[in-house]
């Protein structure tokens, strides 16, 4: 190719490039990728999906706060895209979990896209908390920057956190989730209230 050439096929180039831009500027949204539909995925929280898929409220709590009873954890407010990723990796495998694979199996992408965005805008309250002990919380704030993921569960997220997490023991594991709890109360109360 010589060089004219080269410029003229760049110009050329140059030019679809703005009709193209141009032409997405001024289509309507009709193409676009399709929105999560929060009314459709509030109906998923309530009621599940046809028979296969139960409702996330039993377990989760319809505004997604859980029951505090610590065997569920609280979905409400996390952002949709780590909701997502963790219904993806339950249904793929990548994270292991006997209730949740199934649950997660059953959903298609769009009733993944709709639930947690669902529950992602659901701002529910922290549930009052269990007599923290003030020890374990001090524990637990020695080796807050530590985490749990112990079990081996979590193979989809960071690796570091799994060696960290393997030197902890009961003790402290209690210690670390008393002083998360008790950080989720004050940040609660720190919250000035809605109008
Ligand atoms: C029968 C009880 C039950 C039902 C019903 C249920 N879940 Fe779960 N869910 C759980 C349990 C238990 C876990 C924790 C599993 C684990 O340790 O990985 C969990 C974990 C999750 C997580 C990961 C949370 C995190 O912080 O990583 C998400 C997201 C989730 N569930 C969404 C849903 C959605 C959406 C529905 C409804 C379609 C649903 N669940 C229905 C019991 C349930």
């Amino acid at each position: 190719m010589n060089r004219g050439r080269i410029i003229r096929s760049g110009l050329a180039a140059a030019t679809m490039a703005s009709i193209g831009a141009a032409w997405v500027a001024s289509a309507q949204p009709k193409t676009s990728i399709r929105q999560p539909d929060l009314g459709r995925g509030a109906v998923i929280a309530a009621q599940g999906v046809a028979t296969s898929v139960p409702a996330c409220a039993q377990c989760h709590a319809y505004n997604g706060g859980s029951d505090g009873s610590g065997a569920f954890p609280r979905i409400a407010g996390q952002s949709p895209s780590y909701l997502a990723k963790e219904l993806h990796d339950y249904a793929s495998g990548v994270r292991l979990n006997a209730v949740m694979a199934p649950i997660a199996k059953a959903l298609s992408s769009d009733d993944i896209a709709d639930v947690t965005a669902y529950y992602a805008s659901s701002n529910a309250p922290y549930l009052p908390l269990a007599s923290p002990n003030p020890a374990l919380i001090k524990r637990g704030e020695q080796l807050a920057k530590v985490g749990e993921w112990k079990r081996g569960f979590r193979n989809n997220s960071p690796d570091a956190m799994a060696d960290v997490a393997k030197r902890l023991d009961k003790q402290e594991i209690a210690a670390v989730a008393a002083y998360f709890q008790q950080v989720d109360a004050s940040a609660l109360a720190a919250t000035p209230p809605k109008k």
